[in-house]
């Protein structure tokens, strides 16, 4: 049985793990480029009404794109998955492709050149919100009100070269979120307080399932690796679809690996030989320990090795392409 004191101490050391954490609060916001309702600005100077339904409701959908030496990378899947998201709230995409696509390259450059830096040589992250826009509070819809559009750019932070080699730690919970995970939305209390669980246990996410089978993580995708084979959950109204869905189908077909959509169960997971995140900012990540014990060997595996080479072989294809 926990005592006071060592409930004390604990809290102590979650309080002290918080303010270490990349989240730790700022008193003041960077100067980085941004861009709302038709400006470009500096994000101290960017300012959003109280009765924006995105501050009110959660009431908006948003995505992030990972851009390597300079170029978006897959943006053409992102404004897809843009599109469905803002068709499922009825909201009308209030830009073009064209106009999204020269927001962000104005945004890379503007970044690039606040920290000095030429905007080949950088990977930055960008990312898009859209709320409904602003009106006075009503739970409806409400329609034929401006959209409020903000976009911002910032460096992307790789993953640590700590966790490339030797994987992450996470845990695992029940899926307690809505059952509209495929919608990018906004509202990401869920996910907020999916990813305090794996945060307060020292982890890196937190592994979910719903009624006993794997959905995903609090801000990525699940991957399970038997015999040789990767697995992953069926793309339906429980998980999002990340960007990666696509790609890793792509690489295992490249590389001659085994890939298959179905529902996986618990012990599956538990019983996987290696098992694997993605996302924007994790590509493909190994999980090497679970719940306190050691995924197959314990170490990233020889599937995880092949679709992170495969991943790199898509930036750098991606990198010859656009300088075509
Ligand atoms: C719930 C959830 N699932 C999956 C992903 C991975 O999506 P993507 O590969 O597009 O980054 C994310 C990314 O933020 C997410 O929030």
């Amino acid at each position: 049985m926990p005592n006071a004191r060592t409930v004390r101490r604990s809290s102590r050391d979650l309080q002290q793990r918080w303010r270490e954490s990349d989240n730790s609060v700022m008193n003041t916001l960077p100067s980085l480029p941004c861009y709302l309702n038709g400006e470009f600005t500096e994000l101290p100077n960017a300012k959003v009404s109280v009765m924006d339904r995105g501050f009110i409701f959660g009431d908006g959908v948003y995505e992030v794109v990972p851009v390597y030496a300079g170029q978006p990378f897959r943006f053409e899947q992102h404004m897809a998955r843009l599109d469905r998201s803002l068709s499922e709230l009825r909201i009308a995409n209030p830009l073009s492709k064209a106009q999204w696509a020269g927001i962000a390259g104005q945004l890379i450059t503007a970044y690039a050149k606040s920290v000095g830096a030429n905007t080949q040589d950088t990977d930055q992250l960008i990312y898009i919100q859209i709320t409904r826009g602003v009106a006075m509070r009503d739970h409806v819809m409400t329609q034929g009100i401006a959209p409020t559009v903000f976009v911002m750019s910032n460096a992307m932070k790789p993953v640590p070269p700590a966790q490339r080699s030797s994987g992450v730690t996470c845990v695992t919970a029940d899926d307690f979120r809505w059952e509209k995970a495929h919608i990018k939305s906004t509202s990401l209390l869920g996910a907020v307080f999916a990813r305090q669980i794996s945060f307060d246990a020292g982890a890196m996410e937190t592994v979910m399932f719903r009624h006993g089978f794997l959905s995903e993580a609090a801000a990525s995708n699940v991957w399970v690796v038997k015999d040789g084979k990767v697995l992953g959950v069926p793309k339906d109204h429980l998980v999002l679809e990340g960007i990666r869905f696509g790609l890793i189908e792509e690489i295992c077909h490249a590389r001659g690996i085994g890939f298959e959509l179905r529902r996986i169960s618990r012990d599956e997971v538990l019983n996987a030989d290696e098992l694997l995140l993605s996302s924007a900012t994790k590509e493909v990540l190994a999980i090497t320990t679970l719940d306190g014990k050691p995924v197959g060997t314990g170490k990233p595996g020889p599937v995880y090795a092949a679709l992170y080479a495969g991943y790199q072989a898509a930036k750098a294809q991606a990198a010859l392409g656009s300088a075509q």
